[in-house]
């Protein structure tokens, strides 16, 4: 079979491998999909190793290994679905904001901020504040994140704040600031958000700038900052600010916790996307099945990839026959 090395300078070498034996709990998938995460060029990049970074793929089983319930040769599979599982422990663990299955009290209103609407990340998120009735969602993008408007209220109090028309990062936290202590939250302020952009000027100036201040009065609660990608310089934070960092490889841990999280919100996104509540990310297919990817890359890591996810079909790949594969609509 043929595997995709991604090296520290975010060039891919395709090369051939034997086919894996599925281990113990272990499933063999035949991928006949694969998503890119900016993630795929970064930790290449940041530990400087090459290797094999993807695990957003989608095909169907084809062997299974003891002691796997549940799966059979020849179901659809998804390893995880990366960003939607992203946003779930982000909102739901991390920054424990009431979830679906939390009876809603009467009239209990929570201020959300999210940096970054136009990333699949944080989009998700606002699809699943929406849906778990968190208001008001103040969500911070551009243009390009006109199609999560759909989940935003206005008679709930969410705003829509587009990022480019600020000329500095203190006008929009001042921006944020203001639709804040003019919404009817308690102590007109937000104790939780999250940046799904995560870089210097968006953690920093923007959010911890908009939410310092004392916790919550009546719950203790200090303000919490979400990032996405592990921040490197804290000093800007102001002390009064939490910053905790959710990773989604949890979901494939040990930890009954992180394992169950992970089952549980498989389910709920398979349940919304048949309901509804959940639709896709927008995406674009990709030219050359795995031959395309390092332009993928390269495009993401330049910042070209606006508001959509970039995918791949292994038949696209030069030299891999279709013989036997199957379509995943
Ligand atoms: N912690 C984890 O386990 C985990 C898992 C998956 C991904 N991640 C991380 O989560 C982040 C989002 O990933 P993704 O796949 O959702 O991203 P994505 O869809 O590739 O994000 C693309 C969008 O980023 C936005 N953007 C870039 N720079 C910006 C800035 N300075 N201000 C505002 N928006 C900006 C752009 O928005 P506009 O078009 O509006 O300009 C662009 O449309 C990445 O850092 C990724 O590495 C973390």
């Amino acid at each position: 079979m043929k595997e995709a090395i991604v090296h520290p300078d975010t060039t891919v070498t395709i090369q051939e491998v034997p086919i894996p034996i599925p281990a113990r709990k272990q499933i063999l998938i035949k991928v006949v999909a694969f998503g890119t995460n900016p993630k795929d060029w970064k930790i290449p990049a940041w530990q400087n190793l090459s290797m094999n970074s993807g695990d957003d793929v989608a095909g169907y089983v084809e062997a299974v290994g003891e002691d796997v319930i549940e799966f059979q040769k020849g179901d659809r599979a998804a390893t995880m679905p990366l960003t939607f599982l992203t946003a779930a422990f982000a909102l739901f663990y991390d920054l424990e904001l009431p979830t679906l299955l939390d009876k809603q009290p009467n009239g209990r209103r929570t201020a959300f901020i999210i940096y970054g609407a136009s990333t699949a990340v944080g989009a998700f998120a606002i699809k699943l504040a929406s849906a778990a009735h968190i208001h008001p969602i103040i969500a911070i993008g551009s243009r390009n994140s006109d199609f999560v408007k759909e989940y935003l209220q206005e008679s709930e109090g969410d705003a829509f704040l587009d990022y480019t028309t600020y000329e500095s990062h203190g006008l929009l936290s001042s921006a944020l600031r203001a639709i804040l202590s003019a919404s009817n939250v308690p102590e007109g302020r937000s104790f939780h958000a999250l940046d799904a952009v995560s870089i210097p000027g968006t953690y920093d100036n923007v959010l911890s700038r908009a939410m310092a201040g004392p916790p919550q009065q009546v719950t203790g609660q200090r303000p919490r900052i979400a990032v996405t990608f592990p921040v490197q310089d804290r000093t800007m934070v102001d002390k009064s600010v939490d910053i905790v960092e959710p990773r989604v490889n949890r979901a494939h841990s040990d930890d009954l916790s992180y394992m169950s999280f992970g089952t549980a919100w498989c389910a709920m996104l398979e349940q919304g996307l048949r309901g509804g509540w959940i639709k896709p990310h927008p995406h674009r297919v990709i030219l050359g099945g795995l031959e395309g990817l390092g332009g993928a890359l390269q495009e993401l890591k330049m910042g070209k990839v606006k508001a959509k996810k970039l995918i791949g079909r292994i038949e696209g790949t030069p030299g891999i026959t279709n013989r036997g594969a199957r379509r995943l609509n």
